[in-house]
């Protein structure tokens, strides 16, 4: 058989070795801890259960959606946009619903890029940028981001050849993997770079609600100009503990959004109306609701850090997002680090590199496993001798 060429190309998904590994040892009858993929534990709250209960047994919710999404999704996307970053939205022209933020993601390299055209992304990143610009026929060229820059795009490094090509920018503030945020000044610039060399900006925005220590983290659309360029992608996944559910949305400039939803209505018939409604319930629930679940991943973050620094780690704590990603102790590549934890402790993390070869250095560790592991991981980990 003959395949594609976009799927030859296509790496090894991420976490496929990890699996592989903790299934390894558990056939060896060891139990692993797993800090590894960021998949909440905490379970989907109960109010947007009842949702989907209700809903479900209304037969108008068991025919196909449409791509776009139901209104009444899109208009609770509007209110929370209005309450959440005071940003105005035409819910009927500028709001779309996703299958997960993924979903979008991936198809909105086929309403920019070519074959043969240019996208920009930062290394590290969340690897479906890339991809969907690779099955787009495009080339991603990437834009490191350094710790010394707070791992911020620095925007004046990128060659004008390159930026007068290129179609999209691709950001992710707060970040996944190194829990960098972004003041509203690095959006500013980013719209200022991308109206002067005519590139589409997009931004995922997937952790915007899962920030610490009083941080209020931005959307891109709040920057003067950004509607006239700009998309942002966003999910319920981390924010509600959604991720099997699927519910995500893209808000932003209309043609821009118009573009994804031609796409998707020649792909995908919709999200399921009954997890739309799963999506409304979960952006109404309430400011103390969402404060009780990042304090949950705050005292996570706040003693894996801790731990980690205790070992001769050196690690800060991210003011969003879901990881810990911090560098390996001197003389250790990401692999080696993650396979020595994984050989002396039974304890599984990503190794940073998996994100991109900036990522070479680093590993990443996700607070989405109960606190009775967490505190087991520890534990291992307390018991690892690093050489500084
Ligand atoms: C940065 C980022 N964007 C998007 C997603 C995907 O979100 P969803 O579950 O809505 O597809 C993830 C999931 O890990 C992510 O880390």
């Amino acid at each position: 058989m003959k395949f594609a060429k976009r799927v030859e190309q296509l790496p090894p998904y991420l976490f496929v070795n990890i699996s592989r590994a903790i299934a390894e040892k558990k056939k060896q009858g060891i139990d692993v801890i797993s800090f590894g993929i960021g998949d909440p534990d905490i379970p989907t709250p109960q109010k947007v259960l009842d949702a989907l209960i209700d809903s479900s047994q209304k037969p108008e919710n068991h025919k196909y959606p449409e791509s776009e999404g139901l209104p009444e999704f899109r208009k609770a996307v509007a209110e929370f946009y209005k309450d959440r970053f005071n940003v105005n939205l035409d819910y009927e022209t500028e709001i779309i619903n996703l299958i997960g933020a993924k979903e979008g993601i991936a198809h909105a390299a086929l309403c920019f890029i070519d074959p043969g055209d240019i996208s920009l992304s930062t290394n590290p990143a969340y690897p479906v940028y890339e991809i969907g610009t690779m099955f787009a026929g495009g080339q991603t060229h990437f834009l490191n981001l350094e710790e010394k820059n707070q791992y911020l795009v620095d925007f004046t490094s990128i060659p004008t050849n390159i930026a007068k090509k290129a179609k999209t920018l691709w950001l992710n503030y707060p970040n996944n993997p190194t829990g960098a945020i972004a003041p509203i000044s690095f959006f500013e610039e980013a719209v200022k770079f991308c109206k002067e060399f005519d590139i589409a900006l997009l931004h995922d925005a997937a952790y915007t609600e899962v920030t610490y220590d009083d941080y209020v983290a931005p959307s891109i659309l709040q920057v003067e100009g950004a509607m006239d360029i700009a998309m942002e992608f966003h999910s319920l996944s981390k924010t509600a503990n959604m991720t099997g559910w699927r519910v995500g949305m893209a808000a932003g400039n209309k043609d821009m959004v118009n573009a994804l939803m031609r796409v998707k209505s020649n792909i995908d018939s919709g999200l399921s109306q009954s997890n739309q409604y799963m999506g409304i319930a979960a952006l109404k629930l309430s400011d103390d609701w969402y404060k009780q679940n990042n304090e949950i991943y705050k005292k996570r973050r706040d003693k894996v850090v801790d731990v980690l620094n205790s070992i001769g780690v050196k690690t800060v704590k991210p003011k969003g997002g879901l990881y810990i990603w911090t560098p390996v102790p001197k003389g250790y590549t990401s692999a080696e680090f993650a396979e020595k934890l994984l050989n002396e402790a039974n304890v599984v993390v990503t190794p940073g590199n998996g994100y991109g070869d900036a990522g070479e250095g680093y590993i990443r560790l996700s607070l989405t496993i109960p606190d009775d592991q967490i505190d087991e991981g520890l534990i291992r980990l307390s018991k690892i001798r690093v050489s500084s």
